[in-house]
């Protein structure tokens, strides 16, 4: 195994889209920021200096760091934030895990501008199960915004209500000729017919599910957040914030210039965005000259599209590869998403739009709450957070629009180390249904079910896939329906658990949990490094 090192300067740079050039937050100056290149067994080291106007702190997506949450990353639940003109340095094994993965800062909505993918390779000399590409290229979907974004999410805040949409969808920070002034800002990739090629995607979108396909040609899904599936062939992908897929495309059609499409999944289109990002896929030799042709994706609204994909995904399954579902579960938690409002005295209205889990809008602490739980500070939190919600009620029945204030509190949950949980996640038709992508830090798990309407434990639980249901940090909890998921309690820490578009975790769908020490020597959170940034 070998040590990596990189060295991130966050700064301001200049960057212009769209028609316009306006500052913005980079590493190193590149808008997406740098891929970070590792191989299984690996050792990262990265030293994030900060050099921009506002507090930064770093997330390694779906990396699980056994242990060591202090290299996790997310502002206030694992560390206190790099305050501008300071530096922090995250150091982690990459251990058990191979694929494709993100980073983006967890601090605000500064993710914006502020992300990148993540390459861990296999081990030297061990192959991938499946076809070996002649390439491979990371894609990584974003949006962009006029705007500032801060400035935006701070006026929508004062009225109460969410800030407006981006002004484009991006692919490798480029929206493509679709746009105004887009056309030199379109990301092309470069072909050979008769190749096979691996496509590294990601979606760091801040809000957008998205919907992606190329033109002319199929993709064979071969893995997703950085764990291998059974191989099945698609003609578009489905993609959450937060998630990774790899796909196989085959170069085998007419040379010429096919377009890839990236266009968001809305079954609650409130408000309607179908922007279209474009890139290219190029075959060689062939002049810039030749028109595009668009791809087919499916409509905004396709629920249908989005429950047969899905379904198809599933783990590998083999012997290298087992899915370790835990076939019998130790602690139940059933928590609702909930839409809501709160008190507030500043804003326009007097009241502004509130996000929970079991009736609670989480609140952010004022210190990390991983050193909190490791010192055992009094006061930071509070380890209740309830494993059912307040009251029963018909959670995806007619719109509730009564009593809607939420209750608020830093409250955890705990968990036994080694405990195995399940977890329901249930969407609630409070103001409104919408589906919801959850992420879980420090941990994969498996989604061994999923369903439309109330999660009825009497008769889903017979329905559920422990053989081969597929593994991964972040899971779509389909619009007025349910997802179930399974993991083992085996990594001691403080791990946020929030929906990870950013509109509603800063509404405050958000929570963690706090996995306790085992007894073994390996089985306790790691003495913080000395330069964890203070509060
Ligand atoms: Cu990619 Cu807590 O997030």
């Amino acid at each position: 195994a070998a040590t990596k090192k990189y060295q991130f300067d966050v700064q301001v740079s200049n960057v212009s889209r769209l028609c316009h050039a306006k500052p913005i937050v980079t590493v190193n100056g590149q808008f997406p920021g740098p891929t970070i290149y590792a191989r299984e067994g690996d050792r990262v080291i990265i030293n994030v200096s900060n050099h921009a106007q506002y507090n930064m702190s770093i997330h390694w997506h779906g990396l699980k760091q056994y242990a060591n949450g202090w290299a996790d990353g997310p502002a206030y639940i694992t560390q206190c934030p790099i305050k501008t003109g300071s530096s922090y340095v995250y150091d982690f094994n990459v251990t058990g895990q191979r694929g494709t993965l993100w980073w983006h800062a967890h601090i605000l909505w500064l993710r914006a501008t502020v992300y990148g993918a993540i390459v861990i390779l296999p081990q030297q000399g061990t192959p991938y199960p499946f076809p070996k590409p002649d390439s491979e290229q990371v894609l990584v979907f974003g949006e962009w915004w006029h705007g500032d974004v801060e400035e935006i999410v701070k006026q929508g805040n004062a009225m109460g209500l969410p800030p407006n949409m981006s002004d484009a969808h991006t692919i490798n920070g480029k929206p493509g000729p679709l746009f105004p002034c887009s056309e030199k800002h379109t990301f092309a990739m470069e072909v050979e017919q008769g190749k096979k090629y691996l496509l590294r995607i990601a979606n760091a979108a801040l809000n957008d599910e998205l919907f992606f396909a190329v033109a002319g040609h199929n993709m064979t899904v071969v893995e997703i957040d950085a764990v291998y599936t059974k191989p099945f062939t698609t003609s578009a992908i489905l993609i959450a914030p937060g998630q990774t897929t790899n796909v196989l495309v085959y170069a085998n059609r007419a040379p010429g210039r096919y377009f890839m499409a990236v266009r968001p999944f809305q079954d609650v289109p409130i408000p309607v965005d179908n922007k279209t990002a474009t890139a290219i896929f190029q075959y060689k030799g062939i002049p810039n000259t030749v028109l595009p042709s668009l791809p087919q994706l499916p409509s905004p609204n396709d629920t249908a599209f989005a429950l047969t994909y899905n379904k198809k995904l599933r783990s590998l399954n083999t012997p290298n590869f087992p899915a370790n579902v835990p076939l019998k579960v130790d602690r139940n938690i059933f928590i609702t998403i909930g839409l809501g409002k709160s008190v507030c005295p500043t804003c326009i209205n007097g009241t502004r739009l509130s996000a929970s889990l079991n009736n609670i809008t989480f609140v952010m602490p004022q210190t990390g709450l991983l050193q909190a739980h490791y010192q055992k500070m009094k006061g930071v939190f509070t380890p209740d957070f309830p494993d059912r919600p307040p009251k029963a009620f018909n959670y995806t029945g007619a719109p509730l629009t009564a009593n809607l204030f939420t209750s608020h509190g830093t409250r955890l949950s705990k968990i036994a180390f080694n405990s195995t949980v399940e977890l329901v996640i249930q969407d609630t038709n409070l103001l409104s249904v919408e589906s919801h992508p959850f992420h879980l830090h420090g941990y994969n798990f498996f989604v061994v079910g999923t369903g439309i309407g109330n999660f009825d434990p009497a008769k889903d639980p017979a329905n559920y896939n422990l053989v081969d249901p597929p593994e991964r940090n972040t899971v779509g909890v389909p619009t007025g329906g349910w997802s179930a998921i399974r993991f083992r309690a085996d990594n001691p820490g403080v791990w946020f658990f929030h929906c990870h578009l950013e509109l509603h975790t800063g509404w405050g769908l958000k929570t963690a949990f706090v996995v306790e020490n085992g007894p073994g020597k390996n089985q306790a959170v790691r003495p913080p490094p000395n330069d964890l940034p203070p509060c």
